[in-house]
């Protein structure tokens, strides 16, 4: 036995409980402890044995810290055939969540039971790769083909009633999972109940493998892993058992030898680092209990609706009654959302909109709040302004935080006499919607004002990445240097069409041209006034034949024409004609004569100029790690996550190559190409960007 397995007699019934805290994952010892248990259990001439978990769960799954090392012994497929082999009766009782190689343990035990909260799935292809415990054999058998292809291509967690109907439970019980488990297995016993192994069930029907591994690799935009997981289960239904479970290890293997398997097990653990940041230890965050909005727009009323589905009272200010009423509707719409996805009951519904939302017009009506989030328009000015009317109105230790996307936020706090309490809390559109939030410490944020922002995060559900200031903090600043390398070869002459597939086929969910179009025009061209009118570098290449689309009226989807045309009658988004015509006349302004763009090529300038901004703002301090960038453009910019994030994606590609090509690209260019500090430096000392991370990263 180990420590991570304690073994009881309680009469008939050996009791195996897992501890291995925090989510008793399967790692070594609790293999080896298993196993040892299950040896005690029949050697003392128990008639049954029980498995479960101590304190918050079920094992939710094999030690994702393991992977990538060299497998060690007992592994889990064997461990579990032993389980099921085993001629004693064997019962496993679930609460908390039986994940991944959890649920495949349970589905090696006989029966099982499970609490009312329980949750179970087959999560695997989220990490890269596939079940591989019997997990795409087991559970066809219990609860045929259709469910099995669901569960595991989809990764979702299913609820203890709905396990139940599909058969991968046998009963629901209240109760400790020791206790339910003990009284189930007694049950059994006493009835004399006969062992049940999965594996001797018949094999599960067919379905059209073929059709469903085309529909899951498309929808999957070239992820892998849930394709590869439909053909395991179609050997399930093929193939005897024993030939199935070893047609599942050869594709395990191949995926867990995959690149996106690093790529979203990076992912996994970066988006569990990200919080963790040495200045915030033992700093404890401010209380909060209700939080005040400024600005009602797009992204005053979903910051208001994510604080109110998380349980926040909130005060909105708006400057005049019209647009007050304005906001209201807005709220009131994403909220409707939120009910109509039966994610509220409308009695809740009814309580958000109403008692918990207050729409005022006047400061005074913030004196109360905790928190107070500054959405109003991209202005220095009115951001001053408003940051200075928060100084005047707040109750003191208020946190006021701006969800400016580009502005410097140290000038804004400068406009308090309370800099320490002031944040930059960066939103993204739909702000109830998105899950990222980037939260930008200015030069005298206090830090438990920070420990605050992360924790609000935490509270609304987002991934908070800390960020520094500078023009667009992490996301919107490396996004400023592909979307302008973007607009390099077009003038040189690769079209928007060309670029946007180009970005699609690389596993991006759109092109940055389709971003822009949904975005609206208009901002990207409010940012190119603001940065000529600062003074443009004499060096830097500016273009502008987007800003003809925008004199023209034209911001994109909003106005049915950006560079594409939307609208009524069109089965899907069409190139704008104009576009081109535009660009043409800005390649014979400047004297470019058009060239050829190879897709990789575009793809290559694409992700080095991603890169290298990238390598910048770590090499800065604007982002803490490369980690924070990439939970950033994954949660943020869509950037595909089986890739990882764009340092984990340059690390397996060969950061010496990359910096070759950016050298390469700098000899036509060398203001826009010069290579990151950090990228040459990491190159030089043969160092990779995931050496940099804390905690370690894959
Ligand atoms: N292995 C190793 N560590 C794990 C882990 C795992 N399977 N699952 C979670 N952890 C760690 C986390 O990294 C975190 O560590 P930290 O405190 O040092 O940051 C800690 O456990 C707590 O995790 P969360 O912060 O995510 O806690 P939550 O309560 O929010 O969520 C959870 C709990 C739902 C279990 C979530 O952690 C989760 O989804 N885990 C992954 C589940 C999974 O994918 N299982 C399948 C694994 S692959 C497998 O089983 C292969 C098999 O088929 C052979
Ligand atoms: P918006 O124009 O939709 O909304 C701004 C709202 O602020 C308007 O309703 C206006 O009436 C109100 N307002 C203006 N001045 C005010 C004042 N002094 N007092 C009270 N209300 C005032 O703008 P949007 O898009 O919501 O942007 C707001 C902020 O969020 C900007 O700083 C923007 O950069 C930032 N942001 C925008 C994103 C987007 O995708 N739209 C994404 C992330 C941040």
């Amino acid at each position: 036995m180990t420590e991570a397995i304690r073994y009881e007699r309680v009469g008939d019934i050996a009791v195996l409980a897992v501890d291995n805290p925090p989510v008793n994952a399967l790692g070594r010892d609790v293999r080896v402890g298993l196993a040892a248990g299950m040896d005690r259990a029949e050697a003392e001439g128990a008639r049954a044995v029980l498995i479960h978990g101590t304190g918050r769960t079920f094992p939710a799954g094999a030690d994702i810290r393991e992977f990538g090392k060299p497998p060690t012994e007992p592994f889990l497929p064997d461990l579990c055939n032993r389980i099921e082999a085993s001629p004693l009766l064997v019962v496993s009782a679930i609460h908390g969540t039986a994940l991944g190689g959890g649920l495949e343990v349970a589905l090696s035990t006989h029966y099982r039971i499970a609490t009312p909260s329980a949750k179970v799935g087959l999560p695997e292809v989220n990490l890269g790769i596939l079940p591989g415990a019997g997990g795409t054999q087991r559970l066809p058998r219990v609860a045929g083909s259709e469910a099995a292809l669901d569960l595991i291509t989809s990764a979702r967690h299913v609820g203890a009633e709905e396990a139940l109907k599909l058969g991968i439970l046998d009963r629901i019980a209240e109760g400790e999972a020791r206790e339910i488990g003990l009284a189930h297995a007694q049950a059994l016993l006493d009835e004399g109940a006969p062992r049940r192994p999965v594996g001797e069930m018949p094999a599960p029907e067919p379905v059209d493998f073929d059709a469903r591994y085309d529909a899951v690799l498309k929808k999957g935009r070239g992820q892998l892993s849930p394709a590869v997981a439909v053909r395991a289960v179609q050997a399930a239904c093929e193939l005897p058992f024993e030939q199935g479970m070893a047609r599942e290890r050869e594709l395990f293997t191949e995926l867990m030898q995959s690149d996106q398997r690093q790529g979203l097990i990076h992912a996994f653990f970066a988006e569990r680092a990200v919080g963790k940041l040495p200045e915030l230890d033992g700093v404890t965050p401010r209380e909060v209990a209700s939080i005040g909005v400024i600005g009602g727009g797009t992204m005053g009323a979903g910051i208001a609706t994510a604080a109110l589905l998380a349980g926040l009272p909130v005060t909105l200010l708006e400057m005049t009654d019209k647009a007050a009423a304005a906001a209201r509707g807005r709220i009131e719409h994403n909220l409707e959302g939120a009910l109509k996805r039966g994610k509220i009951s409308k009695a809740r519904f009814e309580r958000l909109a109403g008692q918990d939302l207050r729409i005022a017009t006047s400061y005074a009506a913030l004196s109360g709040s905790d928190l107070v989030i500054e959405a109003v328009f991209e202005d220095i000015e009115v951001k001053k302004q408003v940051f200075a009317q928060l100084d005047a109105s707040c109750k003191p230790g208020a946190v006021l935080a701006s969800n400016t996307s580009y502005l410097d936020l140290n000038e804004i706090a400068a406009a308090t006499s309370r800099p320490q309490d002031v944040i930059g809390l960066h939103f993204f559109s739909p702000a109830h919607v998105m899950k990222l939030l980037e939260i930008v410490v200015a030069d005298r944020t206090a830090p438990e004002v920070v420990a605050t922002g992360f924790a609000l995060g935490k509270r609304l559900g987002k991934v908070s990445v800390r960020a520094g200031v500078c023009d667009g903090f992490i996301g919107n600043r490396i996004l400023a240097a592909y979307r302008a390398c973007a607009e390099h070869m077009v003038l040189d002459g690769a079209t928007p069409f060309q670029i946007d597939a180009a970005v699609r086929g690389f596993g991006f969910a759109m092109g940055p041209y389709e971003v822009s179009d949904l975005a609206g025009l208009d901002i990207g061209w409010a940012s190119r006034k603001r940065k000529r009118a600062a003074g443009l570098d004499p060096k830097a290449r500016d273009v502008t034949y987007a800003d003809r689309l925008c004199e023209a009226g034209h911001f994109g989807r909003k106005t049915g024409k950006g560079y594409y045309i939307y609208g009524p009658g069109k089965s899907g988004a069409e190139p704008n004609p104009e576009v081109m015509e535009l660009v043409a006349a800005e390649r014979a302004e400047k004297g470019i004569t058009p060239r050829e763009f190879t897709d990789q090529e575009i793809l290559r300038r694409y992700m080095a100029a991603m890169v290298n901004e990238a390598a910048r703002v770590v090499g800065e301090g604007i982002a803490r790690r490369p980690l924070d960038v990439d939970v950033t453009l994954l949660h943020g910019y869509g950037f595909p996550r089986y890739r990882g994030g764009p340092m984990k994606w340059a690390d397996m590609d060969g950061l010496d190559g990359l910096l070759e090509d950016i050298r390469g690209y700098a000899r036509e260019d060398d203001f826009f190409w010069s290579p990151a500090p950090l990228l040459e430096e990491l190159v030089a000392e043969g160092r990779k960007f995931d050496d940099l991370n804390t905690p370690a990263g894959d």
